[in-house]
């Protein structure tokens, strides 16, 4: 073993994949190349973030000047930088709640979520009311890999090898708001601290949400005194067409958790923001009341620098009214593959979100049939991804052209016509 090979990745078998890495060595608009000079259109945007694209020199630029002038300081108690205060209140401006509060984070998504659980039942605490302490998920839910986030997951794959999770966390079907309502019942509203929604479900299969479903679900939250908690780190900052998918669905949540998009993952960051209400307790005037909770970087200039960049190009280009007028050609594109034989359904029509979800049976039959599309797929020059074991992942970045996305169609196409 050479030291190539000491790089453990994620979610992999490296008893298969060690040594077998593409190693990806560079990146320009929707194409990423490896070190062999394949040159790859990147369906994924990486892992749903690069939404302004690879290789902005621009962005590198920010945090060249911030790193030059002051690379990184703490924010913890009385430190503050100009970075993270304008970030936090360009975050602030966006959010669909009045008054809103930011807590930035500085490992991406995860910390968002874990972020916002801690806080949930810490401002429930601090109104009197410590009991409300259960937390609510969906199936087919990712909210992460922390221990709040991974207890939270709907997906059995990721939650089942490390049980016992976190207590009180309870979960419901995805589609079904009246379950919601019973779940609240069952724990008793007086112990319910918040629920936990991804407007559009991502890493569990991408599913839009049901007709009627987001509107009934925050009633039932509002009703019962549950804070609602839109998860937003795929959907945020553009990817479904508006800001948030929060705007898009008109939803007014309690807390939104960010990440990705935010710096098109040109610094790791994210953001939790917090309706006046949940802050109130700690930012009222004479309280003692202290969120005890944040990390080394929270807030770091650098982080900080390059998001508000990040967020200066997506205004500048116009790029989330792209991804709305892109949101028809990709459903069109992707379209034709439902009527094949493999293919079970064809989810689009949210943005630049979609997935092609293999046939059941015939993944029943051949456990590797995913995996071998996904090669198949690349072997053609275009990057995917198996989510849950059943679906095709398509989440572009937004400067994507419109014969890109045919080509992606073509190549899906291509692969299950091939497939053996
Ligand atoms: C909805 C959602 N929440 C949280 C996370 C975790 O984010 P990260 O992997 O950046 O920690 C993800 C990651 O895909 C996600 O999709």
């Amino acid at each position: 073993m050479g030291s190539n090979t000491a790089l453990w990745n994620p979610f992999a078998n490296m008893a298969t994949l060690a040594g077998h890495a593409v190693t990806i060595v560079g990146g320009e608009g929707s194409h990423v190349a490896d070190d062999e000079g394949r040159r790859y259109l990147d369906a994924l945007a990486s892992l749903w973030y690069c939404n302004v694209g690879h290789g902005r020199a621009e962005l590198a630029e920010a945090a060249a000047v911030q790193m030059r002038q002051l690379a990184a300081y703490q924010t913890f108690e009385y430190y503050s930088n100009p970075p993270a205060a304008e970030l936090a209140g360009r975050v602030a401006e966006l959010a669909p709640m009045d008054g809103a509060k930011v807590f930035l984070t500085p490992g991406g998504g995860s910390d968002a979520v874990d972020t916002a659980a801690k806080l949930a039942r810490s401002y429930w605490r601090a109104c009197g009311q410590p009991a409300r302490q259960v937390c609510l998920a969906r199936s087919h839910a990712y909210h992460g890999m922390n221990a709040y986030g991974t207890s939270l997951g709907g997906i059995p794959a990721n939650t089942e090898p490390f049980a016992p999770l976190v207590g009180q966390v309870e979960h419901v079907a995805w589609d079904d708001a009246e379950a919601l309502d019973k779940a609240i019942d069952q724990a008793g509203a007086e112990r319910v601290a918040a629920f936990f929604c991804e407007p559009v479900i991502g890493a569990g299969g991408v599913y839009p949400p049901p007709p009627g479903y987001l509107a009934r679900a925050r009633e039932i939250c509002r009703a019962r005194d549950v804070l609602f908690i839109a998860d937003e780190v795929i959907t945020g900052f553009g990817r479904t067409g508006r800001w948030l998918a929060s705007e898009r669905f008109e939803l007014v949540p309690d807390l939104i958790t960010t990440a990705k998009g935010l710096s098109s993952g040109y610094a790791p960051i994210g953001a939790v923001i917090v309706a006046e209400r949940v802050a109130e307790p700690f930012w009222r005037p004479g309280s003692a009341e202290v969120f005890r909770h944040g990390y080394t970087y929270s807030g770091h200039p650098t982080a900080c620098a390059v998001a508000c960049a990040n967020l200066d190009i997506l205004e500048r280009e116009q790029l989330i009214p792209r991804v709305a007028a892109l949101e028809p050609v990709l459903a069109a594109a992707l379209a034709p593959l439902a009527d094949h034989r493999l293919v079970a359904e064809v989810r689009a029509g949210t943005g630049l979100l979609a997935a092609v979800e293999i046939d059941e049976e015939a993944r029943a039959a051949d456990p590797g049939l995913g995996p071998r599309l996904v090669a198949a797929i690349r072997e053609r020059g275009v990057i995917t991804r198996l989510l849950r074991g059943a679906a095709l992942q398509i989440s572009p970045p937004f400067v994507i052209t419109e014969a890109e996305i045919a080509r992606i169609a073509e190549v899906f196409a291509a692969a299950f016509d091939a497939i053996r």
